[in-house]
């Protein structure tokens, strides 16, 4: 087994082959075994970076998928629909396998700890990323929430911390990279946060599309209403407030928190966003790839 190393400003957490995981949560044997999960052709995957638009793409693929979620008479949270994939913990009394087809699965696993039967390029894989100012600061506030991991005691700490991947998921720059640079390998659509805030419903179509779904103009008006900021904060199925009371605190705030782009310019010092970028650059430099850091008002 490759090495197992402490994470200093973290005692929750472990790295493991360049990932950052939960100690009670993901025991590095289990995580090793998850290559080897049977997939099924037609089973569908979201994987993102932390605090990129999960939960958010979450509620939009149960929409789609699920008629009984779009007509509110299958009364199932998002989270149970769409299974948090290496934090089977959570779900004690599921078993993975026998799950009926066509399995969403939600994950933030890196490309290196991804089933195998993946490679086989039927079933389907979604990518959400987002700008990785504003993950930052998302993930800022999420602390408060989580008693998963340490809370750092400002953000000048914390932006320490994230540069060193000392948060769980490890270095976003890793993430976003390990996934573009296989992204042949896999039958994978890539979805970005901000063109998802910019146009919805464009996002969804797309999502549709990708799935072989075809919704009337009824059936997707509903998703697209029933995805917004707005409509997923008073939602109780959309949001994860079922998840164990001992590791969330969620009267300390919640996952739809803001949902803005641009939100880092109001933590960020601006020489934190001028070292930001020149890292970005040099990290980030020789991919095709473009972010949008701000949408303007
Ligand atoms: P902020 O903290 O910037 O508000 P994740 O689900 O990956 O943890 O990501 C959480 C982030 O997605 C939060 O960002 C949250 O507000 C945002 N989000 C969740 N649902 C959203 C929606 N319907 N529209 C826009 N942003 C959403």
């Amino acid at each position: 087994m490759a090495a197992i190393t402490p994470v200093s400003r973290d005692s929750n957490l472990y790295l493991y082959k360049g990932f950052c995981f939960l100690k009670d949560m993901m025991p590095p044997e289990f995580i090793d075994s998850l290559k080897d999960f049977k997939i099924r052709d037609d089973d569908i995957f979201l994987i993102t970076y932390p605090k990129s638009g999960t939960i958010w793409t979450q509620q939009i693929l149960s929409l789609i998928c699920s008629e009984g979620h779009r007509n509110g008479t299958e009364k199932i949270d998002t989270n149970e629909r769409v299974p948090w994939f290496e934090c089977q913990i959570l779900n004690p009394d599921v078993d993975y396998n026998s799950l009926p087809s066509p399995r969403l699965f939600v994950s933030h696993l890196s490309e290196t700890f991804i089933p195998q039967g993946l490679k086989n390029k039927k079933a389907k894989i979604i990518y959400v990323m987002r700008n990785p100012k504003d993950v930052m600061k998302s993930c800022y506030h999420f602390q408060a929430i989580v008693n998963l991991a340490e809370e750092s005691p400002d953000f000048k700490h914390f932006f320490e911390k994230y540069l060193d991947g000392e948060v769980l998921a490890g270095k976003w720059f890793d993430h976003i990279r390990g996934w573009h640079t296989h992204k042949d390998d896999y039958n994978i659509l890539f979805l970005k946060y901000e063109d998802m805030i910019r146009d919805l419903r464009s996002a969804v179509k797309q999502i549709c599309t990708f799935l072989g779904v075809e919704l009337d103009d009824e059936a997707m008006d509903i998703v697209v209403k029933r995805a917004t900021f707005k409509e997923m904060k008073t939602d109780p199925l959309a949001n994860r407030e079922n998840l164990p009371g001992e590791h969330f605190n969620f009267k300390a705030g919640s996952f739809m928190r803001k949902g803005q782009v641009g939100d880092w310019k109001n933590i960020m010092t601006v020489a934190q966003s001028e070292l930001f970028d020149k890292i970005f650059q040099e990290k980030m430099g020789d991919l095709s790839l473009n972010f949008c850091w701000q949408i303007p008002q």
